[in-house]
């Protein structure tokens, strides 16, 4: 299983006290890549469960903001 994901940000996003869950105590971050309160988990992860150790997965947003994934055989980088 790996994804890829594509970010905009150019910066580090610092912690404040406030990002801490007042009822749990904690901060979770997202490691998945899909959150939409990255850099914080929302759960999100949870769509990746089904996802096969052997298949490379792209998620991409459409002009509905509606989220889809689909499996890639590779990905090729241009400079283009
Ligand atoms: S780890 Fe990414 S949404 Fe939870």
């Amino acid at each position: 299983m790996a994804r890829l994901v594509r970010h905009d940000a150019t910066g580090p996003r610092k912690l404040e006290e406030d990002d801490i869950d007042s009822e749990k105590g904690n901060v979770a971050i997202c490691q998945c890549g899909l959150a939409e309160t990255y850099p914080f988990c929302d759960g999100t992860h949870r769509t990746t469960r089904d996802e096969r150790a052997d298949e490379l997965y792209v998620y991409e947003t459409d002009e509905d903001d509606v989220r889809a994934r689909r499996v890639v055989e590779d990905v090729v980088c241009s400079d283009e």
